[in-house]
Formats: C-alpha cells, sequence, structure tokens
C-alpha cells in the first residue's frame, strides 16, 4: 500500500515528505479553502515535494464545466491528478477525462455499486471515505471490504484509495483490506510514528552506550575517518 497525505497545506507535505514515505497527495476544496495564498501554487508546490500523483477537484456541477476545469487543472503539473465528485455527471465528465489521457480520482464513494460505477467510467483511482461513515455508526471496515471484493472480483483495475482517514486504525485497515493508497492527514501520520516502548527503547540505547565512554569516541572516530576520505 502506498501512503498519501490528504492536506492543502505546503508545510504539512514538506514536514512528512522529509520521512521519505509519501507517494502522493490529495487535496479538496474544503482543505485548499482552508489555506492562504493562491491554490494553483499550492497543488504545483505540492506536486514538486512528492513527486506522485497529486489530486486537484473540480467544483463545476455541469459536465462541460468539470471536463474544461479538469483539463485546466491537469495543466498545472505533470503530476496533478483532477479529482471529481461521484455523481451521474461526475461520471460522464470521468469518462470524457479519462478518454483525453487525463487521471481521475473519482471522490466521495461510500458503497461498492458506486465503485462499480466510478471504475467502470474508467476513473484511474476511487476515494473511498471512512470516518463519514463512521461518523453515521456504518462500520467503515466493513464496506471497503465490500468495496475491494467487489472491484477485484469484477476485474476493475482502479485504485482503492481508503479516504477520511481519521485515525491509524483506519491505516492499519486499509492495508489489510488491500486498498492500494491510504490518504492520510499528517495528525495521524504523526501518530502512527509514536510507541512508547519505542521511545523507552531508544533511552535505554542512549543511556547504555553512554555508560562506555570509549565506544562513543570509536564511532565518532569511525565516522570522521569516512568523512576525512570522502572528502566531505
Ligand atoms: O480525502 C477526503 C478527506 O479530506 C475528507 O476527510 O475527515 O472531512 O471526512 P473528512
Amino acid at each position: 500500500m502506498r501512503l498519501f497525505i490528504d492536506t492543502g497545506s505546503v508545510a504539512e507535505v514538506e514536514e512528512i515528505a522529509a520521512w521519505g514515505v509519501l507517494s502522493g497527495a490529495t487535496t479538496n476544496p474544503s482543505l485548499l479553502a482552508k489555506e492562504d495564498g493562491d491554490p494553483g501554487e499550492i497543488v504545483q508546490r505540492i506536486c514538486e515535494l512528492v513527486r506522485g500523483p497529486v489530486s486537484a477537484e473540480v467544483v463545476s456541477q455541469e459536465v462541460q464545466g468539470m471536463i474544461d476545469e479538469g483539463r485546466a487543472l491537469r495543466e498545472l503539473h505533470e503530476h496533478v491528478t483532477v479529482k471529481v465528485p461521484f455523481c451521474e455527471r461526475g461520471l460522464a465528465a470521468t469518462r470524457a477525462l479519462t478518454d483525453d489521457g487525463i487521471p481521475v480520482n473519482m471522490t466521495l464513494v461510500f458503497s461498492p455499486t458506486q465503485a462499480l460505477l466510478a471504475a467502470a467510467s474508467g476513473a484511474t483511482y476511487v476515494s473511498c471515505f471512512m470516518g463519514r461513515l463512521d461518523d453515521i455508526s456504518v462500520d467503515s471496515t466493513v464496506v471497503l471490504e465490500e468495496i475491494a471484493d467487489t472491484l477485484r472480483a469484477g476485474g476493475m483495475t482502479s485504485e482503492i484509495i481508503a479516504a477520511s482517514v481519521r485515525h491509524p486504525e483506519h491505516v492499519v485497515a486499509a492495508a489489510r483490506i488491500g486498498c492500494e493508497i491510504a490518504t492520510t492527514p499528517a495528525k495521524v501520520l504523526r501518530q502512527m510514528l509514536n510507541h512508547p516502548l519505542t521511545e523507552a527503547g531508544a533511552e535505554k540505547f542512549r543511556q547504555d552506550w553512554q555508560s562506555r565512554p570509549e565506544f562513543g569516541a570509536w564511532l565518532r572516530e569511525l565516522t570522521e575517518k569516512r568523512l576525512a576520505a570522502a572528502g566531505s
């Protein structure tokens, strides 16, 4: 499974991209509306930082408007994927954009039937929301499993993006279900880092190493020798 970051914040992308774990990013109108600055420049900067697919969403509610916006968004950067909300007109726009060779991420998908239609329209990605299902007391892992089983049994090749991720267990569930991507807020990615036993173990390593100062001197000398030999 690949990890995307779900944000409109360049600062968050800079922070997490430095970890070397991101394969792409997703934005949407709500996320971009939170940010200051030019949305086009934000999308372009995120494309440069993640060096992978970055979703930018159309907002028109008419087929031709979605197509025109999608074509324009695609020209922002070679990594731009056009995000189209799931609906009847969105399907038509997705088919037209896909036939143009433009990758589409159909979003706001909540059921296997919607996912089948999105995939049939040629969507490269299908964004299936988890948190918003849980919000209405529907088990999102059950729905995502049904979506994954349905698309794969149906021979549909659209990649499933687990979206509306609210906590680390959503990411784990998405991976276990076989989703190709989880698009994850920075807050959740930071939560995925932490475990008390890791922190305690690192502290113990530091303490034990410091109990043998000659070992520390050895490693510093080894490192300095290599740096000198490498001329840096
Ligand atoms: O990728 C869609 C995501 O941004 C929506 O998340 O938490 O508003 O349901 P949320």
